[in-house]
């Protein structure tokens, strides 16, 4: 067995014992997770072989097999949900501090590109399938201490596959680099990960459903739990709803902290209101918000990044 596997799989089962502990009972978990989870085991330290089948899932099913340890499947319940591929390190409206099992650089790349492929072969909305050119799961550093978290991809960005690469999405990048980093040092994702689509419309973007953001919000939950950003940044409206439920406007939320499972969460303006009103006023309001996020993130701040968009 890889060190790497092993390090998940013992800190899938901490986690799972963990919930258990806590009285949960049941947790949401796809075929393919389940099919991993009961995968036999080669290599070096390999536990005897199991069978290949997927188990049945019965907590208080006999201890047929001689392992040390039980396997992370035999800890969750039935019934299997018919769809849905909830994170086994956060079950979908749970509300813990905690963010899951801290896991070691090789298996957080492993999960996290595991993820990936689950979220890019998603067909959970159809209508969204058959539109999309791309899934658009999210760029940068999967280390990232700063994670932005926007609404949706718009057309630029269905045909790039990345997360804000049109206009909005420059401006985003200029914010960035004005704080003294690079896109590529912070972790950028969406509430939803395909562009929603706008049948008849040849142009435009709307916002999403509810039903479309709580079926893709577990890959965002899941993102952040292998992330662990030290801060997240909720662009506009909608990305504070999908992290926090529907609260205030955005107008009364941004530059307040809020958290999100122990996170600290800045709300601020999208970069595309930005662009439609033009106001200095508003560029300061969401640079100060960045200076907030500067400061919790304990980054220097210099006096000319103090005084930006400041009158003379
Ligand atoms: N707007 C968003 O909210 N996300 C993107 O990726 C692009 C524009």
């Amino acid at each position: 067995m890889s060190d790497a596997y092993g390090q998940l799989l013992d800190a899938t089962i901490q986690h799972l014992e963990d919930l258990k502990s806590r009285g949960v009972r049941s947790v949401a978990v796809s075929p393919e997770v389940l099919r991993a989870l009961a995968q036999p085991v080669t290599g070096r330290d390999a536990r005897p072989a199991r069978p290949p089948e997927v188990p049945t899932l019965k907590s208080d099913e006999p201890a047929a097999r001689p392992y040390q340890k039980p396997r992370a499947a035999t800890l969750l319940r039935s019934p299997l949900p018919p769809a849905g591929q909830a994170s086994l390190l956060a079950l979908p409206g749970e509300t813990v501090p905690n963010q899951g099992p801290l896991l070691d650089p090789q298996a957080k790349a492993a999960a996290f590109a595991a993820l990936r492929e689950r979220a890019l072969a998603c067909v959970k909305c159809p209508h969204l399938a058959s539109s999309r050119k791309n899934v658009v799961f999210g760029v940068g550093s999967i280390d990232a201490q700063l994670m932005f978290v926007g609404e949706a991809p718009g057309a630029d960005e269905d045909e790039q596959a990345e997360p804000f690469v049109g206009k909005a999405g420059q401006l985003l990048t200029k914010i960035i680099q004005a704080t003294g980093l690079q896109r590529a040092d912070v972790y950028i994702g969406n509430i939803l990960k395909c562009r929603p689509d706008t049948p008849g419309q040849s142009a435009g973007n709307r916002k999403p459903t509810a039903e479309e953001m709580a079926t893709c919000i577990p890959y965002l939950h899941e993102q952040i739990d292998l992330i662990r950003p030290k801060v997240l940044v909720a662009l506009g409206a909608t990305a504070v709803e999908g992290l926090l439920g529907k609260t205030l406007g955005i107008t009364k939320l941004r530059g307040t902290w809020k958290t999100y499972r122990g996170i600290p969460l800045m709300p601020t303006y999208h970069p595309a209101y930005l662009l439609r009103n033009q106001a200095m006023s508003e560029k300061r309001k969401v640079w100060e918000d960045m200076l907030a996020v500067m400061e919790k993130l304990g980054m220097s701040i210099s006096e000319k990044q103090r005084n930006y968009f400041l009158k003379a």
